[in-house]
């Protein structure tokens, strides 16, 4: 091969791993992630949420991701509100009324900790905490009554999750 082949060959081989190297997906944003999720209740749900939404791959500090998480949070726990309304409209139940008041609860909690993620970190972290509370809650006025929810219960495990990792980035801030 002659040395002009040979430099072209080597040129080529590292534009391709340049290439490969920028296309690689251990970006700030997925150690942000991978570093933030690690402290969470589950690493898989965690990531999971977090890559859901499109602006994380962006996220270059913590900071960026809090409000992401939040916001998620805030829209999750908003969307189960309305499921569990939807719930009491069909068959107004005791149990069903008390978890649509603690929603009410968690909604603030996630809202608020979004809104102070700016301002107050420390409030931001205790709100994103005590969402979690309010959920257990819930679970707890149907498991008192003997009733069984499972999408309840599924969308409780949701508050858990968000206010885990809530509480995880706060923390840090
Ligand atoms: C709420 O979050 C959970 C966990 O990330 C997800 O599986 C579910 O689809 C979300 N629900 C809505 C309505 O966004």
């Amino acid at each position: 091969m002659e040395y002009s082949d040979a430099r072209a060959v080597m040129t080529v081989a590292l534009s391709f791993l340049l290439l490969l190297h920028s296309l690689s997906p251990t970006t700030a944003a997925t150690k942000l992630v991978e570093g933030v999720c690690k402290k969470t209740i589950s690493y898989a749900n965690c990531v999971e949420a977090l890559d859901s939404d499109s602006r994380t791959p962006s996220a270059s500090n913590l900071k960026d991701l809090a409000k992401i998480a939040l916001g998620l949070a805030l829209s999750n726990a908003t969307e189960s509100k309305s499921f569990i309304d939807k719930l009491l409209k069909i068959k107004r139940t005791a149990a069903v009324a008390k978890c649509s008041s603690w929603y009410k609860l968690v909604v603030a909690s996630f809202r608020s900790a979004l809104e102070e993620v700016e301002e107050d970190a420390l409030t931001a972290n205790y709100d994103a905490k005590i969402a979690s509370d309010y959920a257990v809650s819930c679970e707890n006025e149907l498991g008192s009554r003997g009733i069984k929810i499972p999408a309840i219960s599924t969308i409780n495990n949701y508050v858990q999750l968000y206010s885990s990792i809530g509480f995880v980035i706060t923390n840090e801030l």
